[in-house]
C-alpha cells in the first residue's frame, strides 16, 4: 500500500465527471488499498478516488474509524477497529429528506460549514468483485458521506451544497480559498 497525496482544491481533476470501472482486476485492488491508506493516514471518514489523481468512480468509507479508537486497559496500547467500505460504480437509486450538518473534506483543509444533504438513501453498487449490491443509509455519518464521496465521482464538491452561502464563503476565506467554481453540467449514467 502506498500513501498518496490528496488533491486539493483548484486542481481540474476534482471538477472531472469520473469514468466507470470496467476492469475488477490487480490495479483497481490496488488504486483502493493506496486509498484506504491515505484515507486513515489523513483521519478521514471518506475518500474519493478523484481526490488522489484518478479519475474513476470508486470511493472508500470508514465511518467508525474515528470514534473507534482506544486505549486497550491491559496493554495501554491504542486499538482499531475498522469498519471499511469500498463502493464501485455507485449509484444513488432512491432518496428522500433533507439533513443539514457540518462537513469538511480532505481536499479543502480546514474548511466546515453546514451542508444540505438527503436524509435517506439507497445505493447500488459493485464490490471489488464486481458483484452487484445495495445499501441503505438513514440520517447518519454514512448517509452523509456516502452523499459527499458520490459528488466527487461527479465532479461535485460540498461548496455546491451549503445551506448558508455566507457562512461558507466566509470558512472559505479564512482557509484561504478564493471563490470556487461551479460544477460541470450533469451526465447521464446508468
Ligand atoms: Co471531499
Amino acid at each position: 500500500m502506498t500513501k498518496q497525496d490528496i488533491v486539493k482544491y483548484g486542481d481540474p481533476i476534482l471538477r472531472k465527471f469520473t469514468s466507470r470501472v470496467i476492469k475488477f482486476d490487480k490495479s483497481l485492488r490496488k488504486l483502493v488499498e493506496d486509498m484506504f491508506e491515505t484515507m486513515y493516514a489523513n483521519e478521514g471518514v471518506g475518500l474519493a478516488a478523484p481526490q488522489i489523481g484518478v479519475s474513476k468512480r470508486v470511493l472508500v468509507v470508514d465511518v467508525d474509524y474515528p470514534s473507534k479508537r482506544y486505549i486497550d486497559e491491559q496493554t495501554k496500547k491504542e486499538v482499531t477497529t475498522y469498519n471499511s467500505m469500498v463502493l464501485i460504480n455507485p449509484v444513488i437509486i432512491q432518496k428522500e429528506g433533507q439533513i443539514i450538518s457540518k462537513e469538511g473534506c480532505l481536499s479543502f483543509p480546514n474548511v466546515y460549514f453546514d451542508v444540505i444533504r438527503f436524509k435517506k438513501i439507497a445505493v447500488k453498487y459493485q464490490d471489488l468483485f464486481g458483484k452487484e449490491r445495495r445499501l441503505l443509509a438513514e440520517d447518519d455519518l454514512l448517509c452523509r458521506c456516502i452523499q459527499h464521496e458520490i459528488d466527487h465521482l461527479d465532479g461535485k464538491l460540498f461548496v455546491d451544497k451549503p445551506s448558508d452561502e455566507a457562512e461558507m464563503k466566509k470558512n472559505l476565506q479564512e482557509a484561504g480559498f478564493g471563490s470556487v467554481s461551479s460544477p460541470p453540467p450533469a451526465v447521464l449514467i446508468g
